[in-house]
This record gives structure tokens, C-alpha cells and sequence, in this order.
């Protein structure tokens, strides 16, 4: 048998990731694991009413998903015909949204006729971390999200173990209600995170809630709030607008002071290699210097996604399927999306 003088390079994994599990459609291209495009393009609409609408978020997923697949595949030099397998977050999610990003991966599929990769949006956001990263595992990894706060044990990219969950709000929703609250737009935690950077975050006090095990809750300080300004306006009518800077802070202050406290128990307990932090609240300033610190003071590595990472994003879904890739691990056809994480 003779050998070829130029025998083709090995093909290259070249992994389409989508994502559309709530307001924002998104599409990414990998190659052997490193990002070539990663764009997003988000939805206005929803800001006039103070949080996301399904039906439109649905409807702006239809008229933005093939304009952004095809500029993430202009951006990355890719054909259709290159690719090795389309990833999409099949779940948790809205349903109309994740329906839209889920047709158009099958529809790619079968034109092309490469494997379907559904992922799970919550460990898209821990595979965030593994993007121009390498991870000392087992890592102990912070997921927080509009949807989800979690304490996530990670043996591997696809091998990871929820050990702590809200038992109700999740932290962005804390934020994102607040600024409901004090008539910020949506979505609040950039513009809370905003305004508390000018403001006294020891002002006024916020209760933690009490709960079991490495728990998270979140409605109660929520509902702290609403008192607060409730009362504090009937005093003087002028009090937000006087103060917000210092509640925002205030607010802030708790919420970061109560992830830190179960992270830190969880650290105790597990005692990982490293600790990861995700999901679209890690992009809060306040939280990112409370996790670098307490790396710092546990002698850990603390990894935290690039900024275009944090938030809900294809490249991160991209990365969760390329692994599912090598492994041959792929979704029928035939599979429908999940609104619920539990399915
Ligand atoms: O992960 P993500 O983009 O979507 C979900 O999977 O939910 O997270 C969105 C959440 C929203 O609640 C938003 O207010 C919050 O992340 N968020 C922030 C910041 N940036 C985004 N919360 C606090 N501070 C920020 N800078
Ligand atoms: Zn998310």
C-alpha cells in the first residue's frame, strides 16, 4: 500500500451552535474547539413592557435566526457544506422561542445531512467557562441566570451534578424585579449594577433568607423592597429618586452577600479544584470582584467567561456540542425541546 504524498489533513469538527431559549438569537461557529463568529442579535421589543414577551420573542426568533446563521457563517468563512454538526439548545426555555432554533437546526441537518446536537442551556453556560480556558476539575461551579441559581458540581464538560438550586426567584430575577420596582427598564441587573456603582452599598440594610442544605431563595428580599419603598415614600414622595443609587447598591450588596455565603459553604464542603462563575448575572461587577476575592482568599482559580460569554450566547451552546460531537453523542431527529429543566 502506498501512501499519498500530501495526505489530506484530518477534517476539521466545525460545529454550528444556535441558541434561542429566551430574547436573544443567537449562532456561532467552532472549529476544533476555538470560536470563528459568535453573534447575537437581541430584542428591543420587550423593553416597553418591563420583562419578556413569549409570543413576541417567539416572532422576533423567526425574522432574526437566518440573518444571524448567516452572518455568523460569513463572519467565520464557513459553508453550509463544511459543517459537522448543527448545536442547538433544545431546553429549558420559552417553548415558542426554543421551537424556532430547534426547526431551523433540523432543517440544516437534513439539508446537509449532519448529525443534530441538542444541548442543555444550563450546561451551555457551564461549557461558557470552557471557552479559552483550561479548567482545573473538579470545578465548583456559580450558575446564575435570569432563570436559574444554581451551585453546579463539574467533573467534566459534559459531566456535572446540580448540588444547589433556588427554591423560588433566581438572582437575575431579583434584579430584574427591582428595577421593576424602581421604574428602571428591562432587563434590570445592568442597569441596577449601573447605578450602584455611585452609590453606599452599607446604606440600608437587606435580609438574607434562611434556607437548607447549599439553597438559594430570592423572593423574600425582593419583597423587602417593595416594603421599603413602600414606606420610605410615604415619608417623602422624593425618597427613589434621592436614594436609588444607594438602594441599588444596598440591594446588590445582599444579593452577591448571599451567593458568596453558600458558595463559600459549598466550598467547604466539596473542596474543588477551581471555581467557576456563569449564567448573565456574572456579568454584575459587584459579584465579579466578591468571586475573584474569594478565590483569592480560598486559593483557588477562579474562572469567569469573557463578557460575550456571560449572557445567553451561541458560542457557549457551540461549545457544549463540539464535545458531544467527539463522542458521537447526537439527538434524533425526531426530539422535541424542553421548556423545563426537569423533562
Ligand atoms: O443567562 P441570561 O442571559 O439569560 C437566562 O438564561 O436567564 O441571564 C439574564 C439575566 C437577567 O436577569 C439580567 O438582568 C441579568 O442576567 N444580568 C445582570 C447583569 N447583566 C445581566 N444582573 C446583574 N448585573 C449585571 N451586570
Ligand atoms: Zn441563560
Amino acid at each position: 500500500m502506498t501512501t499519498p504524498l500530501n495526505p489530506p489533513k484530518p477534517h476539521a469538527s466545525i460545529i454550528l451552535g444556535i441558541e434561542s431559549s429566551c430574547d436573544d438569537t443567537a449562532a456561532s461557529v467552532l472549529c476544533d474547539g476555538k470560536i470563528l463568529a459568535n453573534v447575537a442579535a437581541s430584542q428591543s421589543v420587550h423593553e416597553q413592557y418591563g420583562g419578556v414577551v413569549p409570543e413576541l420573542a417567539s416572532r422576533a426568533h423567526q425574522s432574526n435566526i437566518i440573518p444571524v446563521i448567516d452572518q455568523a457563517l460569513k463572519q467565520a468563512g464557513i459553508s453550509h457544506e463544511q459543517l459537522s454538526a448543527v448545536a442547538v439548545t433544545q431546553g429549558p426555555g420559552l417553548m415558542g422561542s426554543l421551537l424556532v432554533g430547534n426547526n431551523v437546526a433540523k432543517g440544516l441537518c437534513i439539508a446537509h445531512n449532519v448529525p443534530l446536537i441538542g444541548v442543555n442551556h444550563l450546561q451551555a453556560h457551564v461549557a461558557a467557562l470552557f471557552i479559552d480556558h483550561e479548567i482545573a476539575l473538579p470545578m465548583l461551579c456559580l450558575l446564575v441566570s435570569g432563570g436559574h441559581t444554581q451551585l453546579i458540581w463539574v467533573e467534566a464538560i459534559d459531566s456535572m451534578e446540580i448540588i444547589g438550586s433556588t427554591q423560588d426567584d433566581a438572582a437575575g430575577e431579583a434584579f430584574d424585579k427591582a428595577a421593576k420596582l424602581m421604574g428602571l427598564g428591562y432587563p434590570g441587573g445592568p442597569l441596577v449594577d449601573k447605578l450602584a456603582k455611585e452609590g453606599d452599598a452599607t446604606k440600608y440594610p437587606f435580609p438574607d433568607a434562611h434556607t437548607e442544605g447549599l439553597n438559594f431563595s430570592f423572593s423574600g428580599i425582593k419583597t423587602s423592597l417593595l416594603y421599603f419603598l413602600r414606606d420610605k415614600q410615604k415619608e417623602d414622595s422624593a425618597f427613589l429618586e434621592k436614594e436609588i443609587r444607594h438602594i441599588c447598591a444596598s440591594y446588590q450588596h445582599q444579593i452577591v452577600a448571599s451567593l458568596m455565603k453558600r458558595l463559600e459553604k459549598a466550598i467547604k464542603e466539596k473542596k474543588p479544584a477551581s471555581l467557576g462563575l456563569s449564567g448573565g448575572v456574572s456579568a454584575n461587577s459587584a459579584l465579579r470582584n466578591a468571586f475573584v476575592l474569594m478565590g483569592k482568599q480560598k486559593q483557588l482559580p477562579a474562572y469567569i467567561p469573557d463578557f460575550a460569554y456571560c449572557t445567553d450566547n451561541a458560542a457557549m451552546v457551540a461549545m457544549a456540542g463540539y464535545h458531544r460531537f467527539l463522542q458521537g453523542d447526537f439527538t434524533s431527529l425526531d426530539a422535541t425541546p424542553y421548556a423545563r429543566a426537569a423533562h
